[in-house]
């Protein structure tokens, strides 16, 4: 008897030990295809024909294997997991220029990574402006012993959507002069949004008309159907190009556990801010009148909205019907209560026992984001250095010792000016381009301290989500104004800071964030506004490079990796 109990005992430990290093292996054709994101016609990057693309569900420690294949006929592609930190696979990071080529129309790349940490993390196109376009989908990996308790989970992919093609959108970016794209024509949820009609009957005094659609339409938003007095929690994610969102439910708390793929200290809030490149979970107890229905939505902050809200339902499968309820939906806190998005960040804390940060730096780099004129063009710029990706990706570069890949002159110098006026227009509109990167030594602490400023126009200083690859890192802090060197560092938490991959930059402020160089490889740091990243608003941190690994050819069939290959296989 006993025997047999040990034995069972034994395959259960083999069995959770094998789903613990299991490998997710999946084809995926990327095309362009007519879709009805928010019930008017527009052309969608799909993925397997499914806009937003499948979810990848994963366990912490799988082996993803993804063979992409562009079938977009005209024009490359690339996909980037954005949160997974691609320890020891640099090259499968996914953007273009800096890990690796464009794969070319008709042609499949495989990417293959390890998943090594639980947590909400999405994929989007990192070439041109595919992301705008609708390459993105969720990406789930689970922890094979989650600690938090819960019922059931819904994935919320957020972005927003315009009518206009992505392509004619890059082109009045860089026209002279910049025509700006504006604000999306609407918010999508799942890929699903309503244009020029409205779930709610309130916004009908708007002009708006009652929606319309048939079940199955690609439209109607997907409803959330939830027993009552369960838990259940929600990963959300902002893929957004442009926006700036709030999310809140109807009637419900909603309490925060994790950002970004950590845990944190949890939290009980109403609504939360989601900027892009971020993501959240939200535990959610239905504990309100089970024959009701709420309202699920997501509205633009941090910029004058021009977008209606996002809008589904939270259903109650105890609720006579799935319809909207007749109240009209929470209403978005108002757009420019940068106090009020402030309080928001400063409420994240670390979980207990997650990691706290090395006490000091080695290396620090402030960098002042302008925006500013090259020749006519709009560009945001780093230390006045635009950034303009070279035609060879830098990993490849790197790693062959291809001196003329990119610029080695010194990259933007590592601070401003001092005396730099953050509070009007720059003085000298003019900035440079330039294509230098930052190398790190191996496993040292670098400190990068954000500082925004007046943008060209009076009066005007823009949020800035920051998104770095390759790692997580702590938010030390923010501030308002000029950042003070020697006196500054003081107001750091390096307590419990948060851990995350991507953080806010607030108007006229600054924002500190601290990590380790123990990453061999190159990594994108730029701001997650598509229209920014592609006007030049990005650096490049390059560390440990003598110890990158091998990079498969095929991701670098281009530039001057391409001539290179060529030689050393066909000497
Ligand atoms: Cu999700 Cu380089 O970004
Ligand atoms: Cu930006």
């Amino acid at each position: 008897m006993s025997v047999i109990v040990w034995w069972l005992a034994t395959m259960v430990m083999v069995a959770v030990h094998s789903a613990s290093a299991g490998v997710v292996e999946l084809n995926w054709e990327v095309e362009y295809k007519l879709g009805w994101p928010d019930c008017k016609e527009g052309i969608v990057i799909a993925i397997n024909g499914e806009f937003p693309g499948p979810t990848i569900n994963a366990v912490a420690g799988d082996t993803v294997i993804v063979h992409v294949t562009n079938k977009l006929s005209t024009e490359g592609v690339v996909i980037h997991w954005h949160g997974i930190r691609q320890n020891g696979t640099p090259w499968a990071d996914g953007a273009a220029g800096v890990t690796q080529c464009p794969i070319n129309p008709g042609e499949t790349l495989t990417y293959n990574f390890i998943v090594d940490k639980a947590g909400t993390h999405f994929y989007h196109g990192h070439y041109g402006m595919q992301r705008s376009a609708g390459l993105y989908g969720m990406m789930i990996v689970r922890s094979p012993k989650e600690t938090l308790q819960y019922d059931g989970e819904f994935n919320l992919l957020l972005s927003d959507w315009w009518h206009q093609s992505s392509h004619a959108q890059e082109l009045y970016l860089s026209s002279r002069p910049m025509r700006w794209i504006g604000e999306p024509q609407s918010l999508l949820i799942n890929g699903r949004g309503q244009f020029n009609c409205s779930l709610a009957a309130y916004f009908n005094k708007g002009g708006l008309k009652e929606c319309k659609f048939k079940e199955n339409d690609e439209c109607a938003p997907s409803i959330l159907r939830v027993e009552p007095n369960k838990v259940y929690r929600l990963r959300i994610a902002s893929t957004t190009a442009l926006a700036s969102l709030n999310f809140a439910v109807e009637g419900h708390k909603l309490v925060v556990v994790e950002a970004d793929g950590n845990y944190i200290t949890p939290f009980t809030t109403s609504d939360v801010d989601i900027y892009s490149g971020e993501s959240y979970s939200v535990l959610l107890t239905t504990d309100q009148d089970p024959s009701q229905n709420y309202w699920i939505s997501v509205g633009v902050r941090g910029r004058k909205p021009k977008t209606p809200p996002a809008l589904t339902v939270l259903h109650y499968v105890t609720a006579p019907s799935s319809q909207p309820p007749s109240s009209p939906p929470p209403e978005t806190p108002r757009w420019n209560d940068f106090d009020r998005s402030k309080n928001f960040s400063k409420k994240i804390f670390s979980a207990m026992g997650s990691p706290p940060p090395p006490r000091k730096f080695r290396k620090r780099l402030i960098l002042l984001n302008t925006q500013n004129m090259i020749d006519g063009e709009t560009k945001w710029a780093l230390n006045n250095v635009s950034l303009v990706v070279p035609a060879t990706p830098y990993l490849g570069s790197v790693k062959y010792k291809l001196r003329r890949g990119f610029d080695r002159k010194p990259p933007p110098p590592p601070t401003f000016p001092m005396d730099y006026d953050i509070m009007n227009p720059p003085r000298n509109r003019n900035t440079t381009k330039g294509n230098g990167i930052y190398v790190f030594p191996f496993n040292v602490t670098v400190d990068v301290i954000l500082q925004n400023a007046n943008g060209l126009d009076a009066n005007a200083s823009e949020i800035h989500p920051w998104h770095l690859h390759g790692h997580d890192f702590w938010v030390l802090g923010y501030g308002e104004g000029k950042f003070r060197p020697g006196i500054d560092e003081k107001t750091y938490n390096l307590k419990n800071p948060p851990l995350r991959n991507t953080v806010p930059l607030y108007p006229y402020g600054w924002t500190a964030l601290r990590f380790v160089t123990d990453n061999p490889g190159v990594w994108f740091f730029h701001c997650h506004i598509e229209p920014h990243l592609h006007m030049g608003m990005g650096v490049v941190f390059a560390e440990g490079l003598n110890r990158i690994g091998k990079v498969p050819d095929e991701a670098l069939g281009c530039g001057l990796t391409k001539q290179f290959l060529m030689n050393r296989n066909n000497p």
